[in-house]
């Protein structure tokens, strides 16, 4: 098992040359780990190769490709999947950006087979988007950096909350002509979210609500081994200093074979991995599928993002990204970095959590649920089970999860008067506190 690990490390976190020879890289991967020729084994190499726009084509929905563009030059891939057969007429769709979080990619929310997020929500009459921040796999464009300069991957989690979502969201509502957009986000693309929604106070009127999946607001309770990636955040960051790598476990031909031949043979590996990043829960994750759900996990992002992240855990507060004392005071202004307020986020929310999850502590849940001042509800996923992924990747999704996740959704869509009895209340000052209450 160890020694597996550390064979799989180096696969995730080294980026490898597309035209590597792949006979090469079969036959040495084969001597490792035979892949079974059966029909489940080629159906997943298959969907291995996709990317996202093809695999919403292969489930048989229509998919549109889109760009949206950052002020600071990025250019971000977004997938569409406009309408399905089964979904509602045009004119009744409201947009909805569902958001991955850090390390991931868009391919989270249309890779449980046809039991996935965005097609249920297609099928329910939402016009769907998935978002990518840069970097990812579907967002490595830049109008004039390219990936081979430093200064494309000079970026922490602040330029994705002050550039990637923001320009995300203007252009579905510019694009579809409507005013407000519903926002699901997953773990640190809750961060982000709130992130955004705390410091540029106009994004609140640009969203109906948010969806908040495993809602990271603070990390001071995780129990998930990220904690030892930001124990030893300083230490890769000086390591990738020296070898002047900035990107971190970026997708890649090779990483896709190597997981396809390394799950099937050691599936103690991949679950071990699952595992790791999201607390304990494989009888419920269709382990056949884990070549895929991981490889959707080789988003990449930058060591700048992770060193942050690692910076997050250590202080446990939801601060901009620390650049040290001196560099402090030249960037910010003052010797520490200024903190994200999410008390001040207007817009109407809701958290959707799991008791076990690894990453999004009930703690720390509890912790932004007390900090937030607009939460319609704070909702608990019912089996105890539940971990950081079973937001995605959970054998029957639709009937576990999805069916009350729309319910959710459309208490967002009928908030309005409650705000207003919110409002009324928080005025005659009886209350301080929403939580779902009302
Ligand atoms: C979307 O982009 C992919 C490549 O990323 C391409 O294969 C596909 O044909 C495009 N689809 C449409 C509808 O343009
Ligand atoms: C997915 O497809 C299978 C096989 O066609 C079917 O039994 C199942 O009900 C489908 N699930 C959903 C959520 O559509
Ligand atoms: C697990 O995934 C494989 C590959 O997509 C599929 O053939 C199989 O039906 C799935 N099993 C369950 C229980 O969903
Ligand atoms: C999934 O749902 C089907 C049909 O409702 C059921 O037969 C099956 O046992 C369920 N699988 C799991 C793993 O719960």
């Amino acid at each position: 098992m160890m020694r597996s690990i550390v064979l799989l490390f180096p696969a995730l976190c080294c980026t490898c040359r597309a035209d590597l020879a792949s006979s090469f890289e079969d036959i040495l991967l084969d001597a490792i780990n035979p892949v079974e020729d059966d029909e489940v084994s080629r159906e997943i190499a298959k969907e291995l190769k996709m990317g996202a726009p093809e695999m919403i084509a292969h489930y048989g929905y229509k998919v549109e490709n889109h760009t949206a563009k950052t002020e600071d030059g990025f250019l971000l891939g977004l997938q569409r999947i406009p309408e399905s057969t089964k979904g509602a007429k045009a004119s009744e769709k409201y947009p909805v950006l569902l958001q991955h979080g850090v390390l991931c990619c868009s391919g989270n929310f249309i890779d449980n087979g046809n039991d996935s997020l965005g097609f249920f929500l297609a099928d329910k009459g939402y016009d769907v988007w998935l978002g990518n921040l840069r970097a990812n796999r579907y967002s490595k464009k830049h109008m004039t950096l390219k990936e081979e300069d430093d200064a494309f991957w000079d970026f922490s989690i602040d330029e994705h909350v002050t550039y990637d979502l923001p320009a995300m969201i203007d252009y579905i509502r510019s694009t579809t002509k409507k005013d407000k957009i519903l926002l699901v986000a997953h773990s640190m693309g809750t961060t982000i979210s709130f992130s955004m929604l705390a410091s540029q106070p106009e994004m609140n009127k640009k969203i109906k609500g948010f969806l908040a999946l495993a809602p990271v607001g603070s990390v001071k309770y995780i129990t998930s081994s990220a904690i030892y990636a930001a124990k030893y955040s300083a230490v890769i960051k000086s390591a990738a200093e020296f070898a002047n790598v900035k990107q971190f476990a970026t997708h890649s031909p090779f990483v896709e074979n190597f997981l396809r031949h390394f799950c099937p043979g050691s599936p103690g590996v991949c679950t071990g991995f699952v595992n790791l990043y999201s607390g304990y829960d494989s009888h419920l994750i269709n382990q056949t599928r884990y070549p895929i759900y991981l490889s959707d996990c080789t988003g990449g992002t930058s060591v700048k993002v992770m060193n942050h992240l690692g910076q997050l855990i250590t202080n446990g507060g939801l601060n901009k990204f620390d650049y040290g004392l001196t560099k402090n005071k030249e960037v910010y202004g003052q010797d520490f970095p200024p903190e994200y307020d999410v008390g001040k986020v207007t817009a109407p929310v809701i958290l959707v959590h799991a008791a076990n999850d690894a990453l999004s502590d009930p703690l720390d849940v509890a912790i932004l649920n007390a900090k937030l001042k607009t939460v319609i509800e704070k909702y608990l996923f019912p089996d105890y089970t539940g971990t950081h992924s079973a937001f995605f990747w959970l054998t029957n999704a639709t009937e576990r999860f999805f069916n009350k996740l729309l319910e959710l959704l459309k208490k967002i869509e009928k908030n309005e008067i409650k705000k207003i009895i919110y409002i009324l209340i928080k005025f005659l000052g009886k209350c301080n506190n929403y939580n779902g209450y009302i």
